[in-house]
C-alpha cells in the first residue's frame, strides 16, 4: 500500500517521503536500482522517482529496473526522475551546459497534475541536464521561461515528469501537485502520526528483542521522545541523564518528572562536582567544550560498564543531522558536537536511531502522542555544554546560580506573555565584566546580564527577536530586583551572521 520512492541520490528524497506523509500517504524509500520484485513486495499503488546527481547519458548512471516502466504503475519522475522517464520512452535528454538553480515561474501549465493551482506558480529548479524533446506521444504540460519542457505527461496519463522540485518549500504549491498525483493514482490516505508511531514501536520491539539498550537523555525533545519510545516498545533499556551542573533552573526535576511516570528506566548521574572541578580556572570557550565533552564520555562509559553489557546505543538522531553529515549510515553521521559521539565505536555498540528519517516537527508530534509534557516537547534548543558557554569566562557555582535565576525570570516572562513559542531560542548570558550602579546612596558593582532572543528556522541563520520594549523593561526590573548580584541588563540586537546565537 502507498508509494515506493526510488532514491537516485537526491538530497531531497526524504523530503518527498515527508510530504507524502503529510498528505496521508504511506511511503517506503528503496534504492533507485531495486528490482521490480523488491518494489512489488511493498505492494505500492504508485512510484516516485527521485532526483539525483547523475546524468542519464552516463553508461553507469543508476536506473530503475526497466520492467518497472511496463508494470502499469503510475509514476511521477522528479528532476533526474523525469529525465529517466524521458530517456526510457525515447525522448531526448541533453547534458546541461550550465546549471539552472533557483526560483522560476511556470508560464504555462495544464492537465490534472496542476489542477487547482492558483496564480503565478513558483517552482524550484536545481538541475543541469534537461529534456529537449518529450518521448513520442507524450505531452508537454508545463513550461518556464528558461525551461520549455518543465513537465511532461504520458499518453495514458499515468506517468508524469517534472523538472522542478515539488517537494521543497520554494515550490509553494508543490504539495498540491503531489496531492494531485496521489489522487490520480488513487493512493490510499490513511497514514497518520499514530501509524508512524506504531510502526516505530514495532521496529524497535523487533530489533531490540532479547537485547539491552543504553540511551543518553539530555532533556531535549528528541532524546526524551526516544526514551518514551523505548519504554512503550517494552525494550530493556537504561536511560542515563547526566547532571553536569550546567543545567537550567529545575531542569533535572522536570526531566525526571516527565519520564519516570511513563515507564522510562531513568538513571540520573550526579556529576556536578566532577564537571565543575574540571572546569575550574578555565576561560577559553573551546577548552570548556572539550573538557565537558571528555568528562561526559567518561561518565557515560562508567555507567555503561557498571550497568552493562548493552548491545545497542540509542540516539535521537534526526534526518537533518544525517543530511548535515553527508548521508550514509552509521556512526560516521553523528554530529561532531553530539555529546556521546565518540562512544559507539569505543564501546562496540550497535546504533539504534529510530528517528533518523524524521524531521523535528514530526518528532514533536510523536512526542505528543507518547505523552511528553509540552514543557519539554516545545522547549527551545539547549547546547550540550549547557550554561558553561553562557557564562563568559570562568564557570563557578556562584555565577551558575546568578545566571540560572536570571534566565528563569526571562523564560518565565516570555511564557507569561505568550512570546516563548514566537522565538527560536531565548536565554540569558552572564558577562565577565562588572558595571557600576546605585542602590540607595551606595555605588555598587554588579554583574551584567545580556538577554538573547532570536527567531530562526533552523539555527543556521537567525534574526534578533523584536521583543516589545515594555516586556524587556519588565524583565530587566525583575532580574535586578530579584537577583541582587545583577546590576545591569542589556539586550543583544545582533543577528547571525555576523554574530552566532550563543555568545561563546
Ligand atoms: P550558534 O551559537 O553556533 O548556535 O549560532 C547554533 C545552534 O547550536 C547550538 N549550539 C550548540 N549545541 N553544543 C550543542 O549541542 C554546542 O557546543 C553548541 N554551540 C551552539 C545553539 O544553542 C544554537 O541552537
Amino acid at each position: 500500500m502507498g508509494i515506493v520512492v526510488l532514491d537516485f541520490g537526491s538530497q531531497y528524497t526524504r523530503l518527498i517521503a515527508r510530504r507524502l506523509r503529510e498528505l496521508g500517504a504511506f511511503s517506503v524509500i528503496l534504492p533507485g536500482t531495486a528490482s521490480l520484485k523488491e518494489i512489488l513486495a511493498h505492494d505500492p499503488q504508485a512510484i516516485v522517482l527521485s532526483g539525483g546527481p547523475a546524468s542519464v547519458q552516463d553508461p553507469d548512471a543508476p536506473r530503475p529496473d526497466p520492467k518497472l516502466f511496463s508494470s502499469g504503475l503510475p509514476i511521477l519522475g522528479i528532476c533526474y526522475g523525469m529525465q529517466l522517464l524521458a530517456h526510457h520512452f525515447g525522448g531526448e535528454v541533453e547534458r546541461g551546459k550550465r546549471r539552472e538553480y533557483g526560483k522560476a515561474l511556470l508560464i504555462r501549465h495544464e492537465g490534472p497534475l496542476f489542477r487547482g493551482l492558483e496564480g503565478g506558480v513558483q517552482v524550484w529548479m536545481s538541475h543541469s541536464d534537461t529534456v529537449t524533446a518529450p518521448p513520442p506521444g507524450w505531452r508537454i504540460v508545463a513550461e518556464t521561461e528558461e525551461c520549455p519542457i518543465a513537465a511532461i505527461a504520458s499518453p495514458d496519463g499515468r506517468a508524469f515528469g517534472v523538472q522542478f522540485h515539488p517537494e521543497v518549500v520554494h515550490t509553494p504549491q508543490g504539495k498540491r501537485i503531489l496531492d494531485n498525483f496521489l489522487a490520480l493514482a488513487r493512493v490510499e490516505r490513511d497514514w497518520t502520526p499514530a501509524h508512524v508511531l506504531d510502526s516505530l514501536i514495532a521496529e524497535v520491539r523487533e530489533r531490540t528483542a532479547g537485547k539491552r539498550v543504553l540511551l543518553g537523555v539530555s532533556g531535549g525533545v528528541d532524546s526524551s521522545a526516544l526514551a518514551l519510545l523505548l519504554s512503550r516498545a517494552g525494550a530493556d533499556h537504561v536511560a542515563v541523564f547526566v547532571d553536569h551542573g550546567l543545567l537550567r533552573h529545575r531542569e533535572r526535576e522536570e526531566v525526571e518528572g516527565a519520564l519516570r511516570p511513563l515507564g522510562v528506566n531513568l538513571r540520573v548521574v550526579d556529576a556536578r562536582e566532577r564537571f565543575l572541578s574540571a572546569l575550574r580556572g578555565v576561560t577559553d570557550p573551546e577548552e570548556k567544550r572539550r573538557i565537558i565533552g571528555h568528562e561526559f564520555i567518561r561518565v557515560f562509559e562508567e555507567v555503561a560498564r557498571k550497568l552493562g553489557p548493552f548491545q545497542f546505543l540509542a540516539q535521537g538522531t534526526l534526518y537533518p543531522d544525517v543530511i548535515e553529515s553527508a548521508g550514509g549510515t552509521g556512526a560516521a553521521n553523528i554530529k561532531s558536537h553530539h555529546n556521546v559521539g565518540g562512544l559507539p565505536a569505543k564501546l562496540g555498540f550497535a546504533l539504534l536511531e529510530p528517528f533518523r528519517y524524521l524531521f523535528k516537527d514530526e518528532v514533536r508530534e510523536l512526542a505528543r502522542l507518547l505523552g511528553l509534557p509540552d514543557g519539554i516537547r516545545l522547549r527551545h534548543p539547549f547546547p550540550g555544554p549547557g550554561l558553561a558557554v553562557r557564562i563568559l569566562g570562568e564557570v563557578t557555582e556562584e555565577r551558575l546560580e546568578v545566571l540560572r535565576r536570571a534566565d528563569a525570570i526571562f523564560i518565565q516572562g516570555l511564557k507569561e506573555h505568550g512570546l516563548y513559542d514566537e522565538v527560536w531560542q531565548a536565554f540569558c548570558v552572564l558577562l565577565p565584566v562588572r558595571s557600576v550602579g546605585v542602590t540607595g546612596d551606595e555605588r555598587r558593582y554588579g554583574y551584567v546580564v545580556a538577554l538573547r532572543a532570536v527567531t530562526s528556522v533552523d539555527g543556521m541563520t537567525a534574526d534578533w527577536a523584536r521583543l516589545p520594549h515594555g516586556f524587556l523593561d519588565e524583565v530587566a526590573r525583575r532580574i535586578t530586583r530579584e537577583v541582587p548580584q545583577v546590576g545591569r541588563v542589556v539586550y543583544d540586537v545582533t543577528s547571525k551572521p555576523p554574530a552566532t546565537i550563543e555568545w561563546e
